[in-house]
């Protein structure tokens, strides 16, 4: 039987925390809003957090979200990725002892059991197929009481998708759906669960989940995601084939554009009727 997760605890952040990590983020993304917002805000849910070596980072990407997190962690933190170029940037980041290239669900093959005394997933588990087996392999390879600490988005997430609903609004529902699918596809968004279904995963998987921050509420949820889908439509005018290609130039060419947007992002936080529904989460559990 698993455990009821009621007792989780939410925590809020605050319009400040979020500016720091928008201001913290930006030196990586400066002229990729649909990133600096998104991941300006898991920055500031993480700050509030301590992760002990060594640790297991999940879909770790190329390490430089992990580096400037969590620089002391540096060489004591293996990661694993599906991607073989994305492993190949994360070895020559010289962020990690280790990277594996295997899917996550393939990933206790690979790893010594209870090895780890943290893990980390960025914006990584909505992505990953076989979610049990995956949250299985996480808890195996952590030691009893290891922490786990992981971004994600959740069912909110596709419900605000910004631009589908300016089509839906234009009267194209086709092409709003379209939208959608298109941009599930680009991200392979195969976990969109609600924050009861993430603490019910996690308690399946033998985890305690002590504590929730929402991030991304609604009024900026719909801001970046109108602006990710839009930066992720394929276009053949592009150089990189869609959107972003076009865009990121255009960007880059406006006057002090990260410091202008920054106080966009400050404006969205001011509309935000319920800050405590996130189009994603941090979580923060305990291996049991
Ligand atoms: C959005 S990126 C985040 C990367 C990194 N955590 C970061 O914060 O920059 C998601 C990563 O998960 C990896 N990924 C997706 N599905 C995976 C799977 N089933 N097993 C392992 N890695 C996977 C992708 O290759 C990608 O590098």
């Amino acid at each position: 039987m698993t455990a009821p997760a009621t007792a989780m605890r939410t925590t809020l952040l605050t319009p400040a925390d979020v500016l720091a990590g928008y201001d913290a983020i930006s030196a990586l993304y400066p002229h990729i809003p649909p990133m600096t917002v998104w991941r300006g805000w898991e920055y500031a849910g993480y700050r509030r957090h301590r992760l002990a070596g060594p640790v297991l980072d999940v879909g770790c990407g190329d390490g430089q979200v992990f580096k400037l997190l969590w620089p002391e962690l540096t060489g004591d933190v293996v990661g694993v990725d599906l991607d073989a170029g994305t492993v190949a940037a994360a070895r020559a980041s010289g962020v990690y002892r280790d990277v594996h290239q295997t899917a996550a669900s393939e990933m206790g093959r690979v790893l010594p059991a209870g090895a780890f005394a943290g893990a980390f997933a960025n914006c990584a588990l909505e992505h990953m197929d076989d979610l049990p087996r995956v949250l299985a392999n996480v808890a195996a390879a952590l030691r009893p009481g290891g922490e786990f600490l992981f971004s994600v988005v959740t069912d909110k997430w596709r419900q605000w998708g910004g631009l589908a609903l300016l089509m839906e609004l234009a009267g194209d529902p086709d092409r709003a759906e379209a939208l959608r699918l298109q941009h599930d596809r680009y991200h392979h968004h195969v976990n969109g669960l609600s924050v009861a279904g993430w603490a019910d995963a996690l308690a399946a998987a033998g985890f305690e989940a002590v504590e929730h921050t929402p991030i991304v509420p609604e009024v900026t949820g719909r801001l970046v995601s109108f602006l990710d889908q839009l930066w992720h439509l394929p276009s053949a005018a592009s150089p990189t084939g869609e959107v972003g290609g076009q865009l990121h130039p255009i960007l880059v060419g406006l006057p002090d554009f990260p410091a202008a947007f920054r106080l966009v992002v400050e404006g969205t936080m001011r509309m935000e009727r319920d800050p405590a529904t996130g189009g994603g989460a941090i979580f923060h559990a305990r291996k049991r």
